[in-house]
């Protein structure tokens, strides 16, 4: 839906007013896709954490539902994930109507304060009505600190171990390094294995993991290690980085000591995937927060702060022998697009919100902008290996020191075709159906008007969005 706020994207999710960060506990059930997410609402800034909700029944029109979780005399409540419980396994339902389980980090402010080291610890809730109430387990914490200062972000998913049984297994940002956990329950957890202690990037403390299994282009099940950092990130700030490996009883061992970015742009943070997805769609869904814990306070919009990235689809692909994730839009998005408008060199932008796709011409170097009539200009360009997004001139900027700049990723093959989502404040570029990706947050004063192809690109298609 098209709103009067400025900047405030039309198809990309955003809470109707106050602050947001991580996107949470994200499962699907019952037709329904959930979203919960890092949520201040009485300010936009960061402060007290609830846990914010929405559904989607396509990954692209969300509806915002009321907050499912409020900070207790435990806590804020911290990021983490939610799984449907459904053998009960946690005893918080019934075989009758499984229980839908979330797991979250508690954050003691006052623990915090007082220079305590063991401020944060894991806690349950549970929901018996498909998401809409949620009940914390009176046992919290489940998981009490460990003697480490950051040990959040639970992400948890049911696992095969090697004795053949099924165990659920925590993965658990702890400082430099991931922890797993296993648990029968919920309730009872054991330390099985860490991963990271020099390997990696570590620039900043390690948070939001997620462990997630994919298959190979040859047919190998490989295990991803997602793990976002702060700051560290390849365009400063936070992002996210990747391992690819094996996983064994909590023992992950990653294929090298490569450091993989899962997306190059400086505004993707946090991102996890969804649980339950249906085993027929055979789908891995990623969403992540579109902004950057270096500015992320300060962008210039007013009622609300912070929006998600599209939804998108995980999977490998291999360049020359080295595995990497792709990240490709959900097919969903599809369903937004207006008539297609056949673009040369030239062409106006029928609205804020619209998707550019187009052939490369063989070159593998390739040049365009996006500009509006005050001057201000996107430039993306490949050239020498290098994949750009040029947002030094792309309008508001002041409000941090870092903002305006120009961002590159390598990119070693060659790029055959691009796609770009453009929405009010954001551009999301998939090179190669998402082999290559950057997601950038930009605050022009007045909206994209025109596209034009300098280099290496003969034509293509503009899809204004709904
Ligand atoms: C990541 C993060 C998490 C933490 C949450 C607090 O952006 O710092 O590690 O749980 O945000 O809002």
């Amino acid at each position: 839906p098209s709103s009067n706020e400025q900047y405030r994207p039309d198809y990309h999710f955003t809470p109707a007013k106050g602050w947001m960060n991580d996107p949470n506990g994200m499962f699907y059930l019952d037709g329904e896709y959930h979203l919960f997410f890092q949520y201040f609402p009485d300010s936009t800034i960061w402060g007290p954490m609830h846990w914010g909700h929405a559904i989607s029944t396509d990954l692209v029109n969300w509806e915002e539902l009321p907050i499912a979780l409020y900070p207790d005399s435990l806590g804020y409540i911290f990021s983490g994930s939610a799984v449907v419980d459904s053998d009960n396994t946690s005893g918080l339902g019934t075989a009758e109507n499984p229980p839908i389980v979330a797991i979250f980090t508690y954050h003691d402010m006052a623990g915090e304060k007082s220079g305590a080291a063991d401020f944060q610890s894991q806690g349950i809730a549970f929901s018996l009505d498909k998401g809409r109430s949620w009940t914390k387990y009176e046992g919290n914490p489940v998981l009490p600190n460990q003697g480490v200062r950051d040990f959040r972000d639970p992400k948890v998913s049911q696992i095969q171990l090697s004795d053949g049984s099924k165990s659920w297994v925590m993965t658990l940002a702890a400082q430099d390094r991931v922890q797993f956990y296993k648990s029968p329950d919920f309730k009872n957890w054991s330390l099985l294995g860490e991963f990271g202690q020099g390997i990696g990037a570590h620039g900043g403390v390690w948070e939001c993991p997620d462990l997630i299994s994919l298959t190979s282009p040859a047919g190998e099940q490989k295990w991803v290690l997602i793990s976002s950092i702060n700051p560290g990130g390849p365009q400063k700030g936070s992002a996210t980085q990747y391992f690819i490996g094996d996983f064994k009883d909590g023992i992950f061992t990653p294929d090298d000591t490569m450091i993989r970015w899962l997306d190059y742009g400086p505004d993707n943070y946090a991102g996890v995937t969804w649980a339950n997805v249906p085993k027929e769609q055979n789908r891995t869904l990623f969403i992540g927060w579109m902004s950057n814990w270096l500015y992320s306070q300060v962008v210039p919009t007013k009622t609300w702060r912070s929006a998600m990235t599209l939804s998108r689809e995980l999977s490998l692909f291999d360049v020359d022998g080295t595995l990497l994730v792709k990240s490709a839009p959900v097919k969903e998005l599809e369903t937004l697009r207006k008539e297609p408008i056949e673009v040369n060199e030239l062409s106006n932008l029928p609205a804020q919100a619209v998707e550019i796709l187009a052939e490369l011409d063989g070159s593998d170097s390739f040049s365009l902008t996006i500009s509006n009539e005050l001057g201000e200009l996107i430039s993306i360009t490949k050239e020498s290996g290098l994949v750009s997004i040029d947002r030094s001139k792309a309008g508001k900027s002041n409000f941090q020191e870092d903002f305006a700049a120009m961002h590159s990723a390598p990119m070693s093959w060659k790029a055959e075709e691009i796609r770009i989502f453009l929405d009010a404040s954001s551009i999301e570029l998939f090179v190669n159906g998402g082999e290559l990706v950057m997601t950038s947050l930009v605050f022009p004063n007045s909206p994209w008007k025109k596209i034009e192809f300098h280099q290496g690109i003969n034509e293509g298609v503009i899809y204004q969005l709904n």
